[in-house]
């Protein structure tokens, strides 16, 4: 966090845009600190997020996209959805913006240590999964966990992220990647059906493993059956919240669900501790 004023983001400058979507609506931004000790301050593990400030506009969370092993950026994928992410859709390489954070509790890596993980993901809920996936495959890191499973699912092809770093997955032998569209067309090769589908095709075991999911939440609740059906319990089911947020440090109220703050205590819950929850995903 930003020494004294958890307020105060870090000025950083928009190194890079990168259109993910035929849509257009998705796109990734790679941004720099202005400040190398800003860099050097913002340590941050894969699953949190940060408050993403547009002077004028206003502040959203966003989870943080690029890996802690990916030095030298941050990077942020961010979906058209009203005021302040329309604006910074407007924005250019080169301008500057600002950066509160990191926020909030990451996935529990030193629990997935000797462990499976399989990433299951849908729309554009996959930001924090690549940087997770991208932790794990990192040369340094890639031996302290399982095997690793990644199903990962779009409406169609020209809506799946990260295009370039699935191709790349792709051709690994250390990772098994299936990748869907609910609907195919001309050109795409891979598979097409709903995520809690190729879920049940594909049949990762539960044993010694967890499985992270984030997505919408019509893909949420058709793929728990799944997992249940598989043998993962509440406890190795981990899924990451998106409730509407302001302070993102656990003092306006404005993200409760029950006695939590997702901002603080989350957004990354277990399955188990959700059940204990009212909450919407
Ligand atoms: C922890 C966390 C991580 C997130 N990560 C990402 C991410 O990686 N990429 C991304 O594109 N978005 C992400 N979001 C959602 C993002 O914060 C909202 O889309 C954004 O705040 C909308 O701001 P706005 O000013 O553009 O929209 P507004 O003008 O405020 O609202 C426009 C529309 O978006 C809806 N909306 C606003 N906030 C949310 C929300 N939190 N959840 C669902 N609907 C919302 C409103 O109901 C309204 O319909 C995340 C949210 C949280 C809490
Ligand atoms: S956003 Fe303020 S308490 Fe969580």
């Amino acid at each position: 966090m930003n020494g004294k004023n958890p307020y105060l983001p870090y000025p950083v400058r928009i190194d890079k845009i990168t259109v993910e979507t035929d849509d257009r609506n998705l796109k990734s931004f790679r941004l720099i600190f202005l400040k190398k000790e800003d860099e050097a301050a913002f340590q941050y593990t894969p699953g949190q997020f940060a408050e993403l400030s547009l002077a004028g506009k206003g502040e959203i969370p966003i989870g943080i996209a690029s890996s802690p092993t990916e030095t030298g950026h941050l990077l942020f994928t961010v979906n058209k959805a009203g005021v302040v992410t329309q604006a910074l859709h407007e924005m250019n390489e080169g301008d500057l913006m600002g950066v509160r954070g990191p926020l909030g509790k990451g996935f529990p890596l030193d629990l997935f240590e000797g462990k499976n993980v399989v990433f299951i993901g849908g729309g554009f809920a996959f930001t924090t999964l690549r940087s997770t996936i991208q932790y794990m495959l990192d040369p340094g890191n890639r031996s302290r966990f399982g095997h690793i499973t990644v199903i990962y699912g779009a409406r169609r092809p020209g809506l799946l992220l990260y295009k370039e770093t699935l191709k790349e997955w792709e051709a690994r032998d250390d990772i098994e990647t299936h990748f869907t569209v609910d609907a195919g067309e001309e050109g795409w090769s891979g598979r097409v059906g709903f995520v809690p589908a190729v879920t049940e095709q594909v049949a990762p075991s539960s044993k010694d493993s967890f499985a992270i999911v984030c997505g919408p939440p019509i893909m949420i609740k058709f793929t728990m059956p799944v997992l249940t059906k598989l043998g993962f319990t509440p406890e190795q089911i981990i899924m990451s919240l998106e409730n509407r947020m302001k302070c993102g440090i656990g003092i306006c109220g404005k993200c409760n669900t029950g006695p939590k703050y997702v901002c603080k205590d989350g957004p990354v819950f277990t399955m188990a501790e959700l059940n204990q929850i009212p909450t919407e995903y």
